[in-house]
């Protein structure tokens, strides 16, 4: 479901008409629903209630303040990967103890941060990581709570840069590593070793790498008479980008509930892409078409890679359709951005209603790993962010200007 449809042969973002929007706000931009946002929070929320997790957010999805502030005041806590993540979740007043960090490159002042500001635990992904925070907390005089990322080697079924749980990934700690350090707790006395985290991968689109990675968690619990808090059982729910169809959040938690139910720990979950992903598009403006001799039709609009970078860098498919549906006819075209590589694409032979210039298209799904991954790639300044909610369109990150471009730059006086 989402507040992302067409009436009349226009767009809407809940009730407003997308086309108002850009004819207001300069396009690059996101616009995300708000409603619908919540509305997949809420639907995750009360399909697993029987076993009340705590649910936070993955930020790395999307890290807007707004955002994660309006889903923390529904209860949600958040889910870090770094001491930026950890300064915005701090000042989006997510409470200490509804935090979760994993990375496995965790730095010694991240760490630091993350154990004064008291998150709730670390998942720790190396023996190495875990030495460091152990040293760290010695020196702090504090004993802040960890679980040990597991990798379960099983295959979670999608691209191969969003799998993070083969043994041949550089995420986790393998079982019996895990086992050793379980049996050797008192080697980590200034760590509270607390729980067990397991992440797969992103855009799982089925429920079975889930039902393998907890059920093989399960057994290394149940084998080496460990006893956890907590299990955190990571993000991944996939959602639908185009034909394939994603599993709803009441089969995921059918799967997952008899695996948990009652084995005396407390649930985590790390949805990102589920909650925000079909919550946000990517409005853009046909700036030329172009006709090559050859017959191919190119539209060029006026975002590209460094704007949405997932059709590049994964081959992802993205819906793409205009704001406001005119023309009956078809073609096929490849939509391009303006940026200097052939990999600059946001998609290939689609077919359309004929295009114009100056009118505007909607890259769908983008709310997830959208703005989150864009950068300035060929001196671009980054869009704007865009939020409706309650029939008002609210600017939740403006654009970048070209004084944003420099900001950070210094030229050097002896270069004058
Ligand atoms: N927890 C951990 C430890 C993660 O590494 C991730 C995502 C999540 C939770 C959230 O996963 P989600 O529920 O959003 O699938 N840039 C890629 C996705 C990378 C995902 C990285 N980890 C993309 O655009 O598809």
């Amino acid at each position: 479901m989402n507040d992302f449809t067409y009436k009349d042969n226009a767009l809407y973002c809940e009730n407003v008409p997308v086309k108002a929007i850009a004819d207001k706000f300069p396009t690059p931009f996101y616009l995300y629903s708000y409603a619908t946002f919540m509305d997949h929070f809420r639907k995750i929320k009360k399909a697993f209630e029987a076993v009340d997790p705590l649910i936070c957010f993955s930020m790395k999805s999307n890290s807007n303040l707004s955002i994660a502030r309006a889903l923390v005041r529904e209860g949600a806590g958040l889910d870090i990967v770094s001491g930026g993540e950890l300064f915005k979740a701090l000042k989006v007043g997510c409470p200490a103890d509804r935090i979760v960090y994993a990375s496995v490159g965790k730095t010694e002042a991240e760490i630091e941060s993350a154990i004064r500001s008291n998150i709730l635990f670390f998942n720790v992904e190396s023996v190495p990581e875990l030495i460091m925070i152990d040293t760290v907390s010695r020196r702090l005089k504090e004993k802040p709570r960890v679980a040990l990322r597991v990798n379960p080697d099983v295959s979670a079924d999608t691209h191969e840069y969003i799998t993070t749980g083969k043994k041949e990934n550089k995420f986790g700690i393998d079982f019996t590593t895990a086992e050793d350090i379980f049996d050797n707790e008192n080697k980590y006395s200034n760590v509270s070793l607390e729980g067990i985290h397991v992440h797969i991968g992103s855009q799982i689109t089925d429920t079975e790498p889930f039902v393998k990675a907890i059920s093989k968690v399960i057994e290394f619990l149940e084998k080496s008479a460990v006893s956890v808090k907590w299990l955190n059982i990571g993000g991944g729910f996939g959602i639908t980008y185009g034909q394939e169809k994603a599993k709803t959040a009441e089969e995921f938690a059918s799967r997952i509930i008899p695996l948990v139910k009652g084995k005396g720990f407390r649930l985590i979950l790390e949805p990102g892409r589920f909650i925000i992903g079909n919550a946000g598009i990517l409005v853009a403006k046909v700036l030329y078409i172009k006709t090559t001799s050859g017959g191919k039709r190119f539209a060029i609009v006026n975002a590209g890679m460094n704007d949405l970078i997932r059709p590049s860098l994964y081959d992802a498919y993205h819906e793409i359709t205009p704001v406001v549906k005119l023309r009956s006819e078809t073609h096929m075209y490849d939509i391009v951005g303006p940026i200097c590589e052939s990999g600059d694409f946001l998609g290939k032979n689609r077919e359309l209603p004929e295009l114009v210039e100056d009118e505007y298209l909607a890259v769908m799904s983008t709310g997830a790993y959208g703005f989150a991954m864009a950068s300035n790639y060929n001196s671009r300044p980054r869009p704007a962010e865009l939020l409706v909610k309650n029939g008002r369109v609210r600017v939740i990150r403006r654009a970048e200007t070209y004084k944003d471009l420099i900001s950070c730059e210094k030229m050097l006086k002896e270069l004058k």
